[in-house]
């Protein structure tokens, strides 16, 4: 039907290992427990999964501090049950994706012990190094992500180490060309084992500048994560960082079908050049704008348009609800919208990313102080910084340990996984899983959702209407983002789908009235 590549037509959906499936009963997933729920993911109906680090990794930042590109962490499995992964994975059409990690790597990985074993060490250069400020001091006034100065004192060799995240995490070098050999080789390492393409993380932060100029006072800065008390000028965004892109760009593109992923936080107009000149970047520059929309109408309407305007010639679009960095759509916007989020997210112009959980409106589950595991939150504690509450184990069942595990799972449960778990959603068929599975039938059966273009983006008070076009076929969506029953005129239209899961096929003549949080995809009579 379609002749777009997979990653475009195509439904990604990412997991979050440590938490999908434990099948040794440790209380953390590993890979054979993805292996085993093979079988949920084809029912769901998705294409391709991303799998967030599974490299052995001290895990101070939870598999993003990497101390090994080129295996797996024993606690998630072996490259043989990768192997076994990847292959079930595509007899049965779906895609693996990994998560690459450029820009640090752990304290441990080998290549920084060498660089801190002294300054004359052949990997020195590796890592980013700076001298003292005369008077004592870091080199400058740039800060980490998870907080505090982000240079770390070598006693050593009296020196500073640059680190964007926690000490534990000592960035990268991208100027040097050994660097980024070794790390093409990277990519070839895994694109041999046939991963269909990467996620990278913070692909923006690459490059610093190289005369490590002070990075400008936010005048604009109102509390939260220290990081924010600077404009990041000279730390993230560095014009030099697209040449690196469009480099594993290249080394993507000598395999066939692959894709690139770019995790990109930036406002629209920077984040579209990250396509690249000529289209050479990422093929999916990670669109994050509706995690942090308000949720209205008007405000999505705007980024809609704003977005499609922004894009370059032939630049595919994505849209992204969720992920392990950001507080669950549900607690964001509440149940009932996040139905309507979801058939936002599917039937926009573009390729949709699904974070595990959503499908059964996962919320964010409060951690107790004592149960804290992630260092953004022990850093910066009580700021609401912590990620834990979005990365909780997947209820799969109503038994006590949800058929997650049976030992003591490394972070608990919701409080109401007893009811609200994928066994329990499956059957009831009204839920929202169902919801899902529909609307990903829904979006397959119709190539105007997947492929076709969007028009008449607009907005009027709670509702957010828009028109998918692909040749004679015209499909129209009418969101109801608001608490109350609205009428409004509609062409003659067959209804495709409600978010209610109850007017399939319904006729649509001049009006159609929407219940609270009712959203509706109906084809419009030729
Ligand atoms: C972005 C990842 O998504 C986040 O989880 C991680 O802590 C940082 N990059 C550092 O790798
Ligand atoms: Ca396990």
């Amino acid at each position: 039907m379609q002749d777009s590549k997979w990653w475009q037509h195509g439904i990604l959906y990412q997991i979050y290992p440590r938490s999908f499936q434990d099948t040794n009963n440790d209380g953390i997933g590993d890979l054979p427990g993805i292996f085993h729920r093979l079988g949920y993911l084809v029912d769901l109906g998705i294409d391709a999964v991303w799998i967030s680090p599974i490299y052995p990794s001290p895990m101070v930042d939870f598999g993003y501090d990497v101390a090994d590109f080129c295996d797996v962490d024993p606690i998630f499995g072996s490259l043989k049950e990768f192997d076994r992964l990847v292959a079930a994975a595509h007899a049965r059409k779906l895609r693996v994706i990994l998560d690459f990690v450029p820009n640090h790597t752990s304290n441990q990985h080998s290549w920084f012990l060498e660089s801190l074993a002294s300054r004359r060490s052949s990997r020195r250069d590796w890592y980013i190094w700076g001298e003292p400020r005369p008077g004592g001091g870091p080199p400058n006034n740039w800060l980490s992500h998870f907080g505090g100065s982000a240079w770390e004192w070598d006693p050593g060799s009296k020196q500073y180490y640059y680190h964007s995240f926690l000490k534990e995490q000592p960035d990268l070098n991208w100027r040097n060309s050994a660097v980024k050999e070794g790390m093409y080789d990277v990519l070839r390492f895994w694109l041999n084992r046939g991963v269909d393409g990467f996620r990278v993380d913070v692909i923006w932060l690459l490059i610093k500048d190289d005369q490590f100029r002070d990075n400008p006072v936010n005048p604009g800065y109102s509390g939260g994560s220290s990081h924010n008390r600077l404009l990041p000028l000279y730390t993230s965004n560095r014009p030099e960082t697209h040449q690196i892109v469009a480099e594993m760009r290249a080394v993507i593109d000598a395999y066939a079908d692959r894709v690139l992923i770019g995790e990109i936080y930036l406002p629209v107009e920077q984040l579209v050049t990250y396509y690249g000149t000529n289209l050479n970047g990422a093929h999916l520059p990670f669109n994050f704008q509706l995690i942090e929309a308000a949720w209205n109408a008007t405000g999505i309407a705007r980024i809609i348009k704003e977005y499609e305007a922004a894009l370059p010639q032939g630049a595919w679009p994505n849209w992204v609800l969720g992920n392990h960095d950001k507080s669950r759509l549900a607690s964001r916007i509440g149940e009932a919208q996040a139905r309507v989020a979801a058939m936002l997210l599917l039937t926009l112009r573009g390729t949709p990313t699904i974070y595990y959980g959503e499908e059964i409106n996962m919320a964010d589950v409060l951690i107790p102080p004592e149960q804290v595991q992630d260092p953004a939150e022990k850093n910066e504690p009580g700021l609401g910084l912590g990620r834990d509450p979005e990365r909780t184990p997947m209820p799969w069942d109503g038994s006590l340990f949800a058929g997650f595990t049976s030992g003591k799972p490394w972070l608990p449960f919701g409080p109401n996984h007893s009811a609200q778990n994928v066994a329990a959603l499956r059957d009831a068929s009204d839920s929202i899983l169902n919801l899902y599975r529909h609307l990903i039938a829904v979006r397959r059966r119709n190539d105007a959702l997947s492929n076709g273009l969007i028009e008449a983006i607009s907005a009027e008070g709670d509702i957010l209407r828009y028109e998918r076009h692909l040749e004679e076929q015209k499909i129209a969506i009418t969101l109801n983002l608001g608490r109350k029953t609205r009428q409004v005129s509609h062409s003659s239209a067959r209804i495709l789908l409600s978010t209610y899961l109850d007017r399939d096929n319904e006729e649509v003549t001049h009006y159609l009235s929407l219940r609270p949080a009712e959203g509706i995809i109906a084809e419009v009579n030729a």
